[in-house]
């Protein structure tokens, strides 16, 4: 990793346009208490929860260089989808607020069964309430973007603009600006003085991961981005992961190798949104050691499947790691039974 690579790609970056919707860069953190409890390599955490708008989370880095799109095309209504207590439509529908936009959401049932009857009310599913979202409660169908283009296409007859905001904010160019954390960490990393043997986060619906990968691959080349599938479907996110990449590689003009790409599976527990044995011990690690909020659905089980890897011996000590911190705090109040029966 040279100044020089930074400054080339921090140049190409800069040819896209980002409305300054979040708080950049974000903390890069070491965390003392939690890497000499596990007493392997040094974990440094990348507070992706602390972007700012409407609770933060990683969707808004990728919304600031993405809505730029909405905002110069004079749309009037941002329209996305998520399940009840998806962090990404909250993050959708805080942006709206922020820029006077309308904001409709297609809110998907049956991805998983509703773990207690807060999660239909609270935490995300409050919080869109409260950012003046309209809400459409649809049937999940595996498509994730089908019930969304639906809206797009009933908001156009009726006279309006809507812009089309993809399940997860994933697209290329969503990607391209999840680069920019890959950018962060290497400029912060630097500045720290530590190199980063890896990146560890959750992957699901795959912009973050192609980010990273394309980032790194330009920032850092000898850092590995790890994504850890908590989708339980670790073929499709790869394969989204790679898609993404590309597309975000060919917008900045640069390259990336398919070997890469790595998604970790057997850390989703036994379905999307169902905290396991592991998910509790990396909540409970994470806030007794460094009064850190994970969520049971992303942040803990990217967590779980870090400590799994570090217990394996894959990282040694002396070595440095960066856990991303994705965000989805709001969430933890939809599984407050969960926690209060096991603790
Ligand atoms: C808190 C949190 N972390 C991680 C992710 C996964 O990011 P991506 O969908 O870009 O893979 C999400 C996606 O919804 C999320 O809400």
């Amino acid at each position: 990793m040279t100044s020089d690579s930074l400054t080339t790609f921090s140049t190409r970056l800069a040819r896209f346009p980002r409305l300054g919707l979040c708080d950049l860069p974000t903390p890069l953190e070491r965390l003392d208490g939690l890497s000499g409890y596990l007493g392997g390599p040094t974990i440094w955490i990348k507070r992706e929860d602390l972007t700012g708008l409407g609770f933060g989370g990683n969707k808004l880095r990728k919304l600031d260089y993405v809505l730029q799109e909405a905002i110069a095309t004079d749309c009037d209504t941002l329209v996305s989808g998520g399940v009840v207590q998806s962090n990404s439509q909250r993050q959708v529908a805080a942006a709206a607020a922020k820029l006077g936009l309308a904001c409709h959401l297609a809110v998907y049932h049956g991805r998983l069964t509703p773990p207690s009857p807060a999660y239909e009310t609270s935490g995300n599913a409050l919080l869109n309430k409260l950012y003046g979202a309209t809400l459409h409660d649809v049937p999940w169908t595996g498509d994730r973007n089908a019930a969304i283009l639906r809206i797009v296409e009933h908001l156009k007859a009726e006279g309006h603009k809507p812009f089309f905001v993809p399940y997860g904010v994933s697209s290329g160019l969503g990607a391209v600006g999840y680069s920019s954390a890959a950018l962060e960490v290497a400029q912060q990393s630097q500045d720290l003085g530590f190199f980063p043997a890896a990146i560890v986060h959750c992957s699901g619906s795959a912009g973050t991961q192609a980010g990273l990968v394309v980032g790194a691959a330009q920032c850092l080349p000898r850092t590995r981005v790890v994504g850890i599938d908590i989708d339980a479907e670790p073929d499709r996110v790869e394969a989204d992961v790679m898609t993404y990449a590309q597309e975000a590689a060919n917008l900045l003009g640069v390259s990336f190798s398919a070997e890469d790409v790595e998604v970790v599976a057997g850390h989703a527990g036994p379905a999307y949104g169902v905290p396991h044995a592991a998910t509790l011990e990396a909540m409970k690690l994470a806030g007794r050691h460094e009064a850190l909020a994970l969520d049971p659905v992303y942040s803990a089980k990217g967590l779980a499947g870090l400590i799994a890897l570090i217990r394996e011996g894959r990282w040694r000590k002396g070595e440095d790691l960066v856990f991303i911190h994705t965000g989805g705090a709001p969430a933890l109040f939809a599984y407050a039974h969960l926690w209060n029966e096991r603790n």
